[in-house]
């Protein structure tokens, strides 16, 4: 069966979009199956830059076709937009290449106040969202009460929903968190407006669709959003997103069998970065620190916040690669690391005094952990230009074999720039 997972191995930010693009040339479809437009997923084609939140990282191949699968959060006006953008951009021309799950979560107005509320009112203690209102949607969903896809086409059942969401949201907003309120017959009135230009891309079923798809022999990628630390049952909790980002979502989430699956390929920075509040072992907190994020232009592609940078992470890895099963790596941004004298990995954790391999799970304990480092000799040459895996430097070479060998997985894919054709293939995808 060719169904195949592409996820997040660190806490987001590693170059999903980009490895979907790239990959897309060969799927048929391309299934967003979690989150919401907190995910900015970045695609560069000859120069040209593509940010997606919503829409699948598949759409530039208009031969493929994108699904919105039921476990996403769907902010409809951002969604619009986004479409909006990609038309006017010569993409995305029949809408028959993108596909609505009527089961998806809408997320709207109050979601977004709700999020931005909170964070505001919790000073300190903070998660550090991107604002887009995913926690407060998942929690609708969480709660059935979420108003759906599907919904916005039933006036009856659309009003109905806002009606009572908004008696509660409006409570919280004004009474709790001093904010003001939102009008029904405005929000109604938004609502029916986009629920118009939204239908032609409307899909009743997409886990019927993906499953006739994958029998028929056809090539689906599943694409992960955020990534495995970020997971909200597996994660730095609190400091995570509101779903599971592990692999197995992406059979939840599109409404699929594990059965289908045969491949998981874990998409991995050859450093670690993360934006938000939370721990991270790895982190550099000096002018090497300020450097990666320099050289890796690391800044939100959705709220355009700088990302804490640091080290690689093999404690990290070794539990992505475990917790979603991961069974191929795409390694990405090695150039970034370019010019660095000593490149240094943690292949351990220390822990009030014991010697740690296996990630903790408890939040505070991570907290607490110190790393153990390798350090591996760098490289002065640019290698964004380099084309085959034996023309990188001896000492990049080195680099990823140390990887491979560390996390006894397969490397697929190494990445040495934003650029689809800055692609080192080591193995093909789809076999
Ligand atoms: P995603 O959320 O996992 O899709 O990743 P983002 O798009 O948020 O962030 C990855 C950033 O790195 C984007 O700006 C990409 O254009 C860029 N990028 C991806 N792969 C590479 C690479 O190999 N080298 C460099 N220098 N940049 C890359
Ligand atoms: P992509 O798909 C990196 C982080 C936020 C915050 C936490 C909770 O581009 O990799 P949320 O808005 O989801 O409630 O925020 O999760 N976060 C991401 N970090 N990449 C992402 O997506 C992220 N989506 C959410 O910064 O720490
Ligand atoms: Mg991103």
């Amino acid at each position: 069966m060719a169904g195949i997972i592409v996820v997040g191995s660190q806490w987001g930010d590693e170059g999903k979009g980009k490895v979907v693009d790239v990959f897309s040339a060969e799927a048929d479809f391309v299934v967003r199956y979690q989150g919401g437009a907190n995910a900015g997923h970045t695609l560069i084609v000859d120069g040209k830059k593509t940010v997606l939140h919503l829409v699948p990282s598949g759409v530039l191949h208009p031969n493929t076709k994108c699904i919105i699968a039921a476990g996403v959060v769907l902010d409809v006006a951002t969604l619009w937009e986004e479409i909006c953008a990609l038309k006017a951009n010569g993409l995305l021309e029949s809408p028959s290449q993108l596909m609505i799950s009527d089961s998806a979560t809408v997320l709207t107005t109050y979601h977004r106040k709700l999020d931005a509320a909170r964070e505001n009112a919790a000073g300190h203690e903070k998660i550090g969202t991107t604002g887009k209102g995913i926690g407060p949607a998942y929690e609708d969903r969480a709660g059935r009460k979420a108003l759906l896809f599907g919904d916005l086409f039933q006036p009856e059942t659309l009003k109905a929903k806002l009606e009572s969401a908004l008696r509660e949201k409006n409570f919280l907003l004004e009474k709790f968190y001093n904010v003001p309120p939102i009008q029904v017959d405005e929000l109604m009135r938004e609502m029916q407006r986009l629920a118009k230009e939204l239908e032609p891309y409307r899909c009743r079923d997409t886990s019927l669709m993906i499953f006739k798809a994958l029998k028929s022999g056809k090539k689906v990628l599943f694409e992960g959003a955020q990534g495995t630390l970020l997971d909200l049952n597996h994660g730095t909790y609190p400091f995570v997103t509101s779903s599971s980002t592990l692999a197995g979502s992406a059979c939840v989430g599109s409404g699929i069998g594990p059965g289908l699956v045969s491949k998981v390929v874990g998409i991995t920075k050859g450093y670690t970065t993360r934006v938000g509040s939370g721990p991270f072992p790895t982190e550099i907190n000096d002018s090497v620190g300020e450097l990666m994020r320099e050289k890796g232009k690391e800044f939100g592609a959705t709220t355009g916040r700088p990302r804490r940078c640091g080290w690689l992470d093999l404690v990290a890895l070794r539990y992505a690669i475990r917790i979603n099963g991961i069974t191929n790596l795409a390694l990405m941004k090695i150039d970034v690391l370019s010019g660095f004298e000593k490149i240094k990995v943690c292949t351990a954790y220390e822990l009030d005094g014991q010697f740690l391999t296996e990630f903790p799970v408890t939040t505070g304990d991570l907290a607490r952990c110190q790393p153990i480092y390798e350090e591996l000799p760098g490289w002065k040459e640019e290698i964004s230009g380099v084309k085959f895996m034996r023309d990188l430097p001896r000492q990049a070479q080195s680099y990823v074999d140390f990887i491979t060998n560390e996390l006894a997985t397969p490397i697929d894919v190494v990445s040495v720039g934003p650029g689809r054709d800055q692609t080192l293939w080591l193995k093909p995808l789809f076999k």
